[in-house]
């Protein structure tokens, strides 16, 4: 899909417009330094999931990126709101992005004001893979926060995973696991991961991954269903020795993984199921929020 095509409208610079109208120029300064941040949230049956988390992390990217979001919380969730009505989306997904505008071309940015979109479209399954799908292993790390703000959902931090994507792409692969710099399991390009071994579940601590929603919710599922969850530092061959692997991420939802590397691995997992079904019954019922707004 062409997304600069898309019908409807886009709030942009405090205005809802035409979504072909809303138009950057290419002396950007984001576009040419990477300098944004974005979230991305998903609307069931008309309803946002986990919207005042999502926009608790846009607030956090910001801040972690020296941005400044020039609306309040309440008016961001009323206008979010009022795009999904404008664009009749029953199923769909939300994209807000803060970026900078051309006042700069180089890193200096106090000249730059901080604008805002937001924009909404009809979205279905991200993978359909029903099968499961399989990973290569990227060749570059996730950093960590020491070197990065990698706790920023931020356009800068993507540039290793649209590299790693290209690459698993070519070689037939559905995507890419990433490791940290001192080699133990981060997360895939746009995912979080999880494996199974022996009823227990494994997942990586945050320092070298996005701070996923979906999988503090898979967490929090397994705590309430009393399944084990390990969260700790974990080489790869802990992974590669796993009954089961699936990765989280409010685009993908919850996606078992069949394949890492040259490794398969069981699809049929009564525990992947178990969560499945608990993530579809929470994505009806739309939870209570745990965020600070
Ligand atoms: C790198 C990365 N990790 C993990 C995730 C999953 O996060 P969430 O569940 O909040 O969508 C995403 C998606 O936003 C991501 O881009």
């Amino acid at each position: 899909m062409d997304f600069s095509k898309l019908n409807g409208k886009i709030f942009f610079e405090n205005k809802f417009i035409d979504s072909k109208k809303a138009k950057i120029h290419v002396l950007n300064h984001s576009l040419h330094f990477s300098s944004s941040v974005f979230d991305g949230i998903r609307v069931y049956n008309k309803k946002t999931l986990f919207l005042g988390e999502h926009l608790d992390r846009l607030y956090l990217s910001a801040k972690l990126m020296k941005l400044t979001i020039n609306l309040k919380k309440r008016k961001l969730i009323s206008t979010i709101n009022k795009l999904i009505k404008l664009n009749k989306i029953k199923d769909g997904y939300i994209r807000p992005i803060i970026f900078r505008s051309s006042h700069s071309m180089s890193p200096e940015t106090s000249n730059c004001k901080s604008i805002i979109a937001i924009a909404a479209w009809k979205w279905g399954t991200l993978f359909n893979v029903e099968k499961g799908i399989t990973l290569m292993l990227s060749r570059y790390p996730r950093l960590n926060k020491s070197i990065f703000p990698i706790h920023a959902k931020s356009s800068g931090s993507y540039q290793v995973a649209v590299v790693s994507r290209v690459e698993a792409r070519k070689k037939k692969f559905d995507d890419c696991l990433m490791l940290d710099i001192k080699g133990n399991v981060a997360e895939s390009t746009a995912c979080n991961i999880f494996w199974i071994k022996n009823s227990i579940i494994y997942t990586p601590k945050e320092h070298s991954i996005l701070q996923g929603i979906t999988r503090k919710a898979v967490i929090e599922i397994c705590k309430r269903n009393r399944i084990k969850v390990n969260i700790g530092n974990f080489k790869l061959k802990t992974i590669l020795n796993a009954d089961h692997v699936f990765v989280t991420g409010t685009a993908a939802e919850i996606q078992t993984v069949r394949k890492i590397k040259n490794k398969n691995y069981k699809t049929n997992s009564k525990i992947i199921n178990l969560i499945k079904d608990s993530y579809n019954e929470i994505k009806t019922k739309s939870p209570v929020s745990t965020s600070k707004i």
